[in-house]
């Protein structure tokens, strides 16, 4: 089954995730070009290994052989391979047209085919032997995500010596919408291999202790789970983002020179709104867009004064649901910029383009309001890159009460994005706030992601496990 996959050294430390932090996209000409993976969960992870002894177990995005990375930041990469078959029904089958839309309150229809939970199987598999190859006698295994489920029970399997951690970054579904998967016992069992499972809100680790409870009928309480002869934990562990890292990135005196050049490129506006997502259905796109040109319908917002910069990163493209979204957003923006635009004024900056940190943090310093209204998010860090950026305490976030941030972030201004008229009374009331009441609240958040960073987050993670190992020992001793 390795056949074909490059020398393995092993690490005290391992994270498994389905990417790797750098993606082998291919360039305009065919070239073979590396650069920054897409995603939150990259960009909380990749931060915090930098210049640690660590191995990171994942897919470098192509299909065909896995190929060998040089280190990356000092960490090492191993890479895991896959099929043109198990990209199809792993990758944008059963973990993202089926268990993505699931755990996202299902708002596209989840599908199920056996064939892809049969390649679910094969890919944890592999993923699970590869880990057990580069991972020290006695070391800890960090497993990240939707994609690799089943992960903790294999590689538990193959090394009952391992400590194994499991952290999910998306939501766990209540059980109503859980229940409907066909192989729910299986993928709870798979979770229950690790020794700590982590949840970004406690709500989530709730919602996973009663299906265990109900489904497996074991004893489960949202903090520990009994299972054969081991303890498991489970927790709520908000991820974070490299706070000081953007602060001091926005803060570079060129940074704010090309902030102040953006807003002049876009003319000057009184007001510029942002928002920045992956292409995602989940991002509520459609329903800010709508939003927003009632509200320029309405004579609220005037194009004159007034510019929204939409940044919409292409993702999982090939995927019938993302085909779809997309075709809908940019005919939309098409009909808001033909309908209220003007020559050289244009109601919507549409951009779906990759942008280097730099550029992301400019964009971030250029924005009076900031507008992140997903449906569902797990957590969104982009709603946390923009309090990070605004090192003078100034601008507002408009934040979905939909996603995680929402419970830490408590002085944005939060709305519920399928509520239309709440909606657009949330971008007026951001875009007509008092100044001196946007700095209070932009400090009392930056003071939070001061000290909640993904530092903090990683430790309070990490040492969970170590107290969760112990735990099990004493009950294997007893
Ligand atoms: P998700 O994990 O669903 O993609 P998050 O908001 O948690 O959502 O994370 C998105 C990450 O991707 C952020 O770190 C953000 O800065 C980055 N990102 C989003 N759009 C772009 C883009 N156009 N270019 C570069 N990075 C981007
Ligand atoms: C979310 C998921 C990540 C994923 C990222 C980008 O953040 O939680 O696991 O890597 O989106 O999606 P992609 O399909 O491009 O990996």
């Amino acid at each position: 089954l390795l056949i074909g996959m490059p020398e393995m050294r092993q690490s005290s430390l391992v994270v498994v995730a389905n990417r790797l932090p750098i993606d082998d996209s291919v360039a305009p000409d065919g070239a073979c070009e590396w650069r920054r993976s897409p995603g939150g969960l990259v960009s909380a992870l990749h931060p915090l290994l930098r210049h640690t002894p660590a191995t990171w177990v994942g897919w470098a995005g192509r299909t065909g052989p896995a190929p060998t990375l040089p280190d990356v930041d000092g960490v090492r990469m191993q890479s895991v391979p896959l099929s043109t078959e198990d990209f199809r029904d792993h990758y944008e089958g059963f973990a993202n047209a089926t268990l993505w839309p699931l755990y996202h309150d299902a708002v596209e229809q989840p599908e199920y085919h056996r064939r892809w939970w049969e390649a679910y199987q094969r890919v944890n598999q592999r993923f699970a032997e590869v880990a057990a190859e580069v991972a020290e006698p006695g070391g800890v295994v960090w497993v990240q995500d939707y994609h690799l489920q089943l992960v903790p029970a294999l590689l538990r399997e193959l090394r009952p010596d391992l400590r194994i951690g499991f952290f999910l970054h998306v939501p766990f579904p209540p059980p109503e919408l859980f229940m409907q998967l066909p192989r729910r016992a299986e993928l709870l069992r798979g979770m229950l291999g690790a020794d700590l499972i982590g949840f970004q809100r406690a709500q989530a680790a709730h919602n996973f202790a009663q299906l265990v409870a109900k489904v497996l009928e074991l004893p489960a309480t949202d903090r520990q789970i009994a299972v054969d002869d081991r303890e498991v934990r489970v927790g709520a562990f908000p991820v974070s983002i490299d706070t000081a890292e953007m602060a001091a990135l926005a803060a570079r005196p060129e940074v704010a020179e090309r902030a102040r050049r953006l807003r002049q490129d876009l003319g000057g506006p009184e007001h510029v709104i942002l928002s920045v997502d992956r292409m995602d259905y989940t991002k509520g796109i459609e329903q800010r867009l709508k939003a927003y040109s009632e509200l320029i319908a309405g004579g609220h917002v005037k194009v004159r004064d007034t510019v929204l910069v939409q940044v919409a990163m292409p993702s999982r493209e090939r995927v019938g649901q993302y085909q779809i979204l997309r075709e809908r957003i940019e005919r939309e923006v098409g009909r808001i910029n033909g309908e209220f635009g003007r020559v050289g004024e244009p109601a919507i900056h549409y951009l779906t383009q990759p942008f280097d940190r730099a550029e992301l943090a400019a964009l971030y310093r250029m924005a009076d309001v900031m507008a992140v209204t997903p449906l569902r998010d797990g957590m969104n860090l982009v709603a946390k890159e923009y309090v990070a950026a605004r090192v003078d305490d100034t601008g507002a976030l408009l934040l979905s009460e939909f996603a995680g941030a929402a419970a830490e972030l408590s002085q944005a201004y939060q709305v519920n994005p399928h509520d239309l008229e709440g909606l657009k009374q949330g971008l007026l009331a951001a875009l007509q706030a008092d100044p001196a009441d946007l700095s209070r609240r932009m400090r009392g958040m930056r003071e939070h992601l001061h000290e909640h960073d993904i530092r903090a987050w990683a430790r309070s993670y990490l040492s969970a496990l170590d107290e969760s190992e112990s735990l099990t020992t004493r009950l294997r001793t007893d």
